[in-house]
Order: C-alpha cells, then structure tokens, then sequence
C-alpha cells in the first residue's frame, strides 16, 4: 500500500482545531486523534464531545487513538459517532476481540495498539479482527518525545505475521516519527505514519506532510 500520513493534532492549536485540520486537509489522509484520560497515560486530552464537533468540520477521516482505561466501555461510543478509525491498547482492553468487532459493526476501522515494551507475538491470531495494528514508537502520553528505535525489530515482525497471514491489515507507528525516523520505519514495513511535532511544529505542516510521504514512498 502506498504511504498514507496521518498528522496529529496533540500538536495543534487547541483553540484553532478546525484551522490546524483544515492546513493539512489537502496533502494528509487522516487526522491522528489522541485520546487520553490521565489512568492509562499521565496526561489528559480530548474525548468524546470534541470528536464529536471535529466530525462536524473535518474534510479528512478521523484515526482517533484511544489511551484510555477502559477502551471496550468508550471505544464503540467514538465509532458510533461516526470516528472512521478507532484503536484501542491492548494493555487497556479486558476484551479486545468483542470491542474490536464492535468497532467494525459500528462501521469504523478496527485498530489495536501495543506500547513500546508489548509483544507483537501475543496478538497473531487475533490479526483478522483488526483493520490496522499500531506500534508505539515511544511511550504513550505526550507529543515531541524522542522516537524508540528499539522498537524496529517489532516493525519488521509485525510485517512479516501479516504477510505470513496475507491479511490487509495497515502497520502504523506513532511517537517521534520525522524526517530523520521516517525512512527506517517505512523499510522496516510500516505503512501508515502518525506525526505530531514533526507536521505542527514546522513552519508550513502542509509542507511537513508532503515532504514526509515522499521519504516514506522512498
Ligand atoms: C503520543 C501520541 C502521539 C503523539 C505523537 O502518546 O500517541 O500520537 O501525538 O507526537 P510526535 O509525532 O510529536 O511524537
Ligand atoms: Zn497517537
């Protein structure tokens, strides 16, 4: 599949949503949401209502990210709201297969995400409930951190079971992905990009996302 960017707006004017959304909304093919509530990780975010009104003003798909206790109470509200991709932590999740399904029921992609230190091993045969497997790239919780290269080796695993499975399912990372980290995360076969600081931190983010799929396209 072709590289596809998803810029995320932990990075964003949080007063000027609609506006950092609209800026990439020409070159990104998703907006990257993350959710977070101050239990699974240490800060707190955007829930519900917001991703309710960003639905409303949004011309790109939402790939809301939720690190969250709890997901299989809150992940099938965001995909009945109408959120296009929902990705729930396996650390959170105390029935991932149930949730995963009714997330795709509600008609949104299945998504499930492993921290940095989580195994890819231990989720193989419950690939073909999911949509797209996200790899942490750092430890969740906050925008701008230094990207885990340490994680590579779990990109090139996470590759190889999906293609031993010949499975559609999108590898996306998150967390410090960059000019300099993009290129070795789409080697190693990951194919969806979530970029925070990298996009909204630059001078022009429309820009930033150009010229990051075309280092991702290699
Ligand atoms: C971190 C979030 C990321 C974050 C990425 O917990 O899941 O999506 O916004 O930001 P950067 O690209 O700045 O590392
Ligand atoms: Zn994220």
């Amino acid at each position: 599949m072709a590289p596809q960017i998803s810029p995320s707006i932990l990075s964003a004017d949080f007063a000027n949503l609609a506006g950092d959304v609209a800026a990439i909304s020409d070159v990104a093919d998703w907006v990257h949401v993350d959710v977070m509530d101050n239990h699974f990780v240490p800060n707190l975010t955007i829930g519900l209502p917001v991703v309710r009104a960003l639905l409303k003003h949004s011309p790109l798909p939402l790939d809301c990210h939720l690190m969250i206790e709890d997901p299989d109470r809150w992940a099938p509200q965001f995909a009945e709201a109408g959120a296009q991709s929902v990705t729930i932590h396996a650390e959170a999740a105390k029935a991932p297969i149930r949730t995963l399904r009714t997330i795709r029921a509600a008609g949104a992609r299945s998504g499930l995400a492993i921290n940095p230190a989580t195994p890819v091993e231990p989720y193989e045969d419950i690939l073909g409930e999911i949509d797209m497997l996200l790899l942490m790239t750092v430890e969740p919780g906050f925008g701008g951190q230094k990207f885990l290269d340490v994680v590579l080796p779990k990109v090139r695993r996470a590759r190889e079971l999906i293609k031993g499975r010949d499975l559609p399912v999108w590898l996306q990372v998150d967390g410090g992905v960059s000019a300099e980290t993009i290129e070795r995360c789409a080697e190693a076969g990951a194919d969806v990009f979530v970029a925070g600081n990298a996009v909204y931190g630059a001078e022009d983010p429309a820009e930033a996302v150009q010229k990051l799929r075309q280092q991702a396209a290699g």
